[in-house]
């Protein structure tokens, strides 16, 4: 039996995810149905059977959710979206024990109050599930047995089921988080995009809670990004047991491998926090990783972690998020809100933040230039500037969206000779 699937991405990569969901096919589906669907912004399509929305659960490090598709049908009012949801057989999936959660997200919707619409597919279903079993779930908005996503087009209403339950990009693994951290699945994309392999060094000279590093590890060793953790198709009457079982225990023996790995993963991390460091360690160790070195040091002064060249990564701190820390050329002390916070502010100079990234983004650059020869250095912000700031001329920039963060991934490629300079 075959379902339609809509698997939910951050913007911008839609293509890698698909490039993605083709691999786990080919590697995880043997022979079992799946047919790639349409990209669209902020998500891919597909058609398989259960074994490939399982799959895509647990193998995909792209995904922020693997939606099924329930029925799909044009509207002009609540009341024919309240019609068309009583109509499904959600009995068929799930019961009036399990909790519920409904949400709708909407494109150039006619209907004034998503609200409105909301609560009148979470009564469909309930008086649905009443009429058949004389039950009505209860409503739970944090922890549900079973969502219900609705999308709405200007015409058209189309009704999933959530397979995935918490949001992919919680792989079950980082409880440390710091200001700032990268979205799981996010950095898993802006690796694929750097076309970083195993086995080449890779280094984030500004790692916070080490998502790069915890990502590009995971992916050395194999280890499935859903491996630890529990998914909602779980809590559904059908779904194909059997092969879930074999799916999933597959995945724990290579993580149970991966964790006695002697591996030199060549992954290297970075921060001028030594707070931060210890939350990346933290969470590499309840990942099951080997060792991954990290070192405190201020990005200004960083120097290549091995002789041969390989990746940079990093999504620096930015304006709209946290900070640049460590010293200026004064000698005065950057701070974040947090720092200052909690040691008062008494105990350090405090310096403008309107504008202190561009000194520090000049020594960032200049630091490239001069030791990175060979690398490969792809940086994630917000600010479009980030070229003239490091006065690098980069090779490709690449939109991306951080949550509602627009963003560009910068590549620059730091060539012997040849380093793309460019004014300030
Ligand atoms: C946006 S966060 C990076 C988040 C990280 N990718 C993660 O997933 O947790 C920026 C990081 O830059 C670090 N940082 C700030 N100033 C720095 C400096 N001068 N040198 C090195 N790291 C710095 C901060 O401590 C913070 O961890």
């Amino acid at each position: 039996m075959s379902f339609d699937f809509f698997i939910p991405c951050p913007r911008g990569l839609e293509a890698t995810l698909a490039a993605e969901l083709g691999e786990i096919a080919a590697r995880y589906l043997s022979g079992a149905p799946f047919t790639p669907g349409a990209q669209v912004p902020g998500g891919v399509h597909f058609r398989g059977g259960w074994a490939a929305g399982m799959a895509a659960n647990l193998h995909s490090r792209i995904a922020s959710r693997v939606l099924l598709k329930i029925a799909q049908r044009p509207y002009r009012s609540e009341q024919d979206i309240y019609a068309f949801a009583l109509e499904q057989r959600w009995e068929q999936w799930f019961s009036a024990r399990e909790t519920l959660r409904v949400d709708v997200t909407a494109i150039k919707s006619p209907l004034r109050s998503l609200e409105f619409t909301t609560l009148r597919i979470k009564d469909a279903i309930c008086d649905r599930l009443r009429d058949v079993s004389g039950a009505r779930p209860s409503i739970d908005t944090s922890t549900p047995d079973v969502r219900v996503f609705a999308f709405l087009t200007a015409t058209e209403c189309t009704l999933y089921l959530d397979t995935s339950g918490d949001p992919l990009f919680k792989r079950g693994w980082r409880l440390d988080k710091g200001a700032a951290p990268l979205r799981e699945n996010l950095a898993a994309g802006i690796l694929r995009l750097t076309g970083w392999q195993a086995g080449t060094p890779l280094y984030d000279p500004m790692c916070g809670s080490g998502t790069f590093l915890a990502e590009a590890a995971q992916v050395a060793l194999g280890i499935a990004p859903g491996a630890e953790r529990n998914f909602g198709f779980e809590k559904l009457k059908q779904y194909d047991a059997p092969a879930w079982k074999s799916l999933k225990n597959a995945a724990l023996e290579t993580k149970r491998a991966a964790r006695v790995s002697q591996a030199d993963l060549q992954i290297f991390g970075s921060d001028i926090s030594g707070d931060m460091l210890d939350k990346a360690r933290a969470n590499f160790a309840r990942a099951g990783l080997p060792v991954i070195p990290l070192k405190q040091v201020d990005a200004r002064g960083m120097t290549p972690p091995t002789s041969t060249p390989g990746i940079l990564v990093a999504n620096p701190p930015y304006g709209e998020r946290i900070e640049v820390r460590g010293r200026n050329a004064r000698g005065e002390l950057r701070e974040s809100q947090a720092g200052r916070e909690s040691r008062g502010a008494e105990n350090f100079q405090r310096v403008h933040e309107e504008a202190p990234d561009a000194e520090f983004f000049q020594l960032l650059g200049d630091s490239l230039k001069q030791r990175f020869t060979g690398w490969h250095a792809f940086i994630l912000t917000s600010d479009r500037k980030l070229p003239g700031l490091l006065r690098l001329r980069e090779s490709t920039k690449t939109p991306l969206f951080n949550g509602a963060l627009e963003c560009r991934l910068f590549r620059f490629d730091l060539i012997a000779g040849s380093v793309r300079q460019r004014p300030a």
